[in-house]
């Protein structure tokens, strides 16, 4: 039995001298320096972790592909989204505020991150199960997540945080509502949808400009656990989510989710009713009809999650042509972020690493650095007269757009509609059942009624909530005690 089994090694390949006992003087004596299989098994150990995602760090996910049904030529002439297309992707879900081993099932948005290895390269899409964010510049995104994450002296999570940040920064407000509503606490990542949630640039081959929102429909359905259903599961599963997905993969249970796009013609960014660029707001439905162009399913789990999860690096700044950033602050900001904590998180060259490399060849003039797997050979400058790679730009034409103004530092200017409450209010209002609005008042006012949070911003809280809805806001007022209406 014991030799159809593979001889151990040493990282290097050299046989191993023991499973089990290091080398010592004597069966009692002391170490030796010389156990070198000793050393390098303590020394690998102590290395085994990279630094968690400073966002996201609990997260799984899974292997799959995009199949595209309709025509939408007219435009984009980003190849992955050609009708017939067919492109391997992976996607990792992630809670947002929680360390690695953290409980799923915790209120929280949860990151839908997809990467498609598409034949121009690596495109990736970095979106949340919410269609928008709590702030809409990215000199808050720091600030933001301090407050969300442990405090600094006695390193606990602290509601009154949370609460007394969103409670200064209005513009949250739309975010917040589906956070605290039953889809903060999603039974399972294959029953949420996914949102790129950003503006993006479309350009057809023609040269003609369009933005887009991307929608990502679970065709499980949504399905979301209450307030008290969550915490169950967490007391009894903190992998839940993980294990759900995993578990359905392997009994060939495959959840897909129909992609969707809203499309608006480039003009008519100038003068829409809201700031098309606003992280904070949603396109209505009614004035850009969301189109189905086709599908994606994940139908293989990864065999290694270290190399293939934890080493996963998605940056919204890989784009291929057909695609291109709009000036969304937020979006600006983060193809900035992401290639920078990469770098630091696991390398200079964690693009050579497998999950994150390209399936087409890469011919570049970057070269060495830590851990570098293979360079691309001599010319190593450009330009040169040997026959190096050369760049051609014909792809990317009809990207540009013309932008003038005084550099400034300010909120963006206000179009006629924008403001912080009024699409809250419309989710409240409009699309929220009676279950799902008292859901929310419940889930409010059990997050806002910790023993930490001060009375000062509790009647913040109110208030919130009165700019949203009276009827919210009062419910919330009973519920936390405060009075006044
Ligand atoms: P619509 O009535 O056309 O669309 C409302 C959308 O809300 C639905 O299509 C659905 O989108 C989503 N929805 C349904 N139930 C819930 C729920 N319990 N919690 C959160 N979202 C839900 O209206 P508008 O497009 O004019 O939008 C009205 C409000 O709906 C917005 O202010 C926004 O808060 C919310 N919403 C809008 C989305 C959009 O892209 N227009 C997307 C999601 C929410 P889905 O299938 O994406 O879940
Ligand atoms: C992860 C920064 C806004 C979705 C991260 C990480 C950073 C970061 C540094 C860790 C990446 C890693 O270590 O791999 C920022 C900044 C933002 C911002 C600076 C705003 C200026 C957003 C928004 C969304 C989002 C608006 C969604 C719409 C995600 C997701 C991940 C992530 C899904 C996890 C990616 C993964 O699974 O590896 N973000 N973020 N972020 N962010 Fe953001």
């Amino acid at each position: 039995m014991t030799d159809q089994r593979p001889i151990t090694t040493t990282d290097a390949g050299i046989p191993a001298p023991s499973d089990h006992d290091s080398l010592s003087v004597g069966p009692n004596g002391p170490l030796l320096l010389q156990d070198h299989y000793l050393i390098q098994k303590m020394a690998q150990f102590n290395r085994e972790r990279v630094p968690e995602r400073v966002v996201h760090a609990k997260g799984g996910g899974a292997f799959g592909f995009m199949e595209i049904t309709e025509d939408v030529s007219q435009f984009t002439k980003a190849k992955l989204f050609q009708k017939g297309a067919r492109t391997d992707l992976l996607l990792r879900f992630s809670t947002v505020a929680g360390e690695l081993g953290f409980p799923d099932t915790v209120r929280d948005p949860r990151g839908f991150a997809m990467k498609f290895y598409t034949e121009d390269g690596n495109y990736d899409l970095v979106g949340n199960n919410t269609p928008v964010f709590f702030i809409r510049d990215p000199s808050k995104f720091s600030d933001f997540i301090h407050s969300q994450k442990r405090r600094s002296d006695n390193h606990l999570h602290d509601h009154n945080m949370q609460w007394d940040f969103w409670t200064l920064r209005t513009e949250s407000a739309h975010q917040v509502t589906f956070l605290m509503s039953d889809r903060g606490t999603p039974y399972s990542w294959r029953h949420m949808n996914g949102y790129g949630s950003h503006t993006f640039m479309w350009i057809n081959a023609a040269g003609e400009k369009f933005w887009v929102k991307y929608h990502f429909k679970t065709d499980q359905g949504i399905r979301n656990f209450t307030d008290t259903e969550a915490a169950e599961t967490t007391a009894l599963d903190r992998d839940f989510h993980l294990r759900d997905l995993s578990r359905a993969i392997s009994a060939g249970e495959h959840p897909s989710w129909t992609v969707q796009v809203q499309i608006m013609p480039f003009e008519d960014a100038a003068d829409y009713r809201f700031n098309p660029f606003d992280l904070t707001k949603i396109w209505p439905h009614g004035d850009y009809p969301p189109i189905t162009i086709g599908r994606f399913t994940l139908n293989r789990n990864p065999d290694d999650y270290f190399t293939q999860i934890e080493q996963a690096a998605f940056e919204p700044a890989n784009m291929v042509p057909g695609i291109a950033a709009s000036p969304d602050k937020m979006l600006q900001g983060r193809l900035f972020s992401y290639p920078d904590t990469h770098r630091y998180r696991i390398g200079p060259n964690y693009l050579q690493l497998p999950v994150n490399r390209p399936r087409v060849p890469v011919h570049s003039y970057n070269k060495d650095g830590a851990m570098r797997y293979e360079n691309y050979g001599d010319p190593v400058y450009a330009p040169n007269s040997v026959g190096g790679p050369q760049a051609d730009p014909s792809p990317y034409e009809g990207e540009s757009y013309s932008v003038t103004g005084e550099i400034v530092r300010a909120a963006y200017t206000l179009h006629a509609e924008d403001d912080d409450y009024g699409q809250p209010r419309a989710l409240y209002d409009n699309v929220l059942s009676e279950t799902d609005r008292a859901n929310l008042a419940n889930n409010i006012v059990g997050h806002a009624s910790r023993p930490e949070v001060t009375a000062e911003v509790k009647a913040r809280v109110v208030e919130y909530w009165r700019n949203v809805s009276k009827h919210l806001g009062d419910n919330v007022a009973r519920g936390l005690g405060v009075n006044g209406s």
